[in-house]
């Protein structure tokens, strides 16, 4: 019985240490360097090479190493009969927050246009603006994008959510299903993406939905960069039907140093990093659903592979 972890752009190290606190008995291999194939159970993945999961004979749990299961579920090689479970984390809640309140606040107070004014020596006084005349529109509304929601309409937004089935968040007025994607969008002059990449959701940020945003709003992208239109973005950009985008993820990461991105001025642009897993908070999950797969209980965070998510 072993647990292995397979990453290709994360360092597996912290992941091990933090495994082997929660339980030090535990035998972990770090792909590529296995040693018996045979004895893995548990495989830990993170942008997992395509096809290597087919390796493990006596693979049991295939688990993500964040809240995403993208990266497993588009390998076309995925041993079908195994349980996919991701992690769920307070931790990750919070901390998608603490970014986002970051990113919404940077732009609601302007702060871009007095970085230049800044730089101009302008002493220059922008109208005030009202939280609740101000609409932030959540797409997803699941662990992160739920939390999220709730919190920015504690801060006093007015914030609207919208997400593939019916959901319930205190003081949000929710949207459900294609058909209520645009009254959703119609009032939101700050759009969030918090949705799971799916066959439904990839490219839906694209240049018809941007036309249906009021003019001038604010795009920020945390999700993944398969959601958007990469073309559809820089001109919606360029004629004012978005005044900027705080953008996390991307198509091609890291984002190529010629890429316009970097040098859009109407662009913030980060690392991935609106939400880093942090190998000590999600240990104990993974333990417990490795301890479950041996005797045979219900899995925690179980991922539906029909839904993606
Ligand atoms: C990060 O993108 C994650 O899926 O945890």
């Amino acid at each position: 019985m072993t647990l292995s972890i397979i990453c290709t752009d994360r360092d597996p190290i912290p992941w091990v240490t933090a495994l082997q606190e929660i339980d030090p008995s535990l035998s972990i291999h770090v792909w590529p360097d296995e040693r018996q194939w045979d004895e893995v159970t548990f495989a830990l993945c993170w942008k997992h090479p395509a096809g290597v999961l087919q390796s493990y004979p006596n693979l049991q749990c295939i688990s993500s190493m964040g809240a995403g299961v993208d990266h497993l579920l588009n390998d076309a090689l995925l041993p079908q009969h195994l349980p996919v479970v991701r992690l769920v984390d307070p931790g990750l809640a919070q901390s998608m927050f603490e970014y986002l309140c970051t990113a919404v606040m940077y732009y609601f107070r302007e702060f871009d246009a007095y970085h230049t004014y800044h730089s101009q020596a302008l002493w220059h006084q922008r109208p005030p603006k009202m939280m609740a005349q101000t609409t932030i529109g959540v797409m997803g509304l699941g662990q992160l994008g739920g939390y999220v929601a709730q919190k920015l309409a504690q801060m006093g937004f007015n914030v609207v959510g919208w997400s593939r089935t019916e959901k319930a968040i205190a003081n949000v007025t929710t949207y459900a299903g294609k058909a209520a994607l645009p009254p959703f969008l119609h009032q939101t002059h700050i759009l969030i993406c918090l949705l799971p990449l799916t066959a439904q959701t990839g490219n839906i940020l694209n240049a018809e939905l941007f036309r249906q945003l009021p003019q001038g709003a604010y795009l920020i992208n945390v999700a993944r960069g398969e959601h958007m239109v990469e073309e559809d973005l820089l001109i919606a950009l360029a004629d004012g039907q978005l005044q900027g985008a705080c953008l996390d993820v991307f198509r091609t990461e890291p984002l190529p140093p010629e890429h316009p991105f970097w040098s859009n001025s109407k662009i913030i642009l980060t690392p991935h990093c609106s939400s880093i897993t942090n190998p000590r908070s999600v240990a104990p999950q993974i333990v417990e659903n490795y301890r479950r797969i041996q005797q045979q209980k219900p899995l925690l965070n179980l991922v539906s592979v029909q839904h993606g998510y």
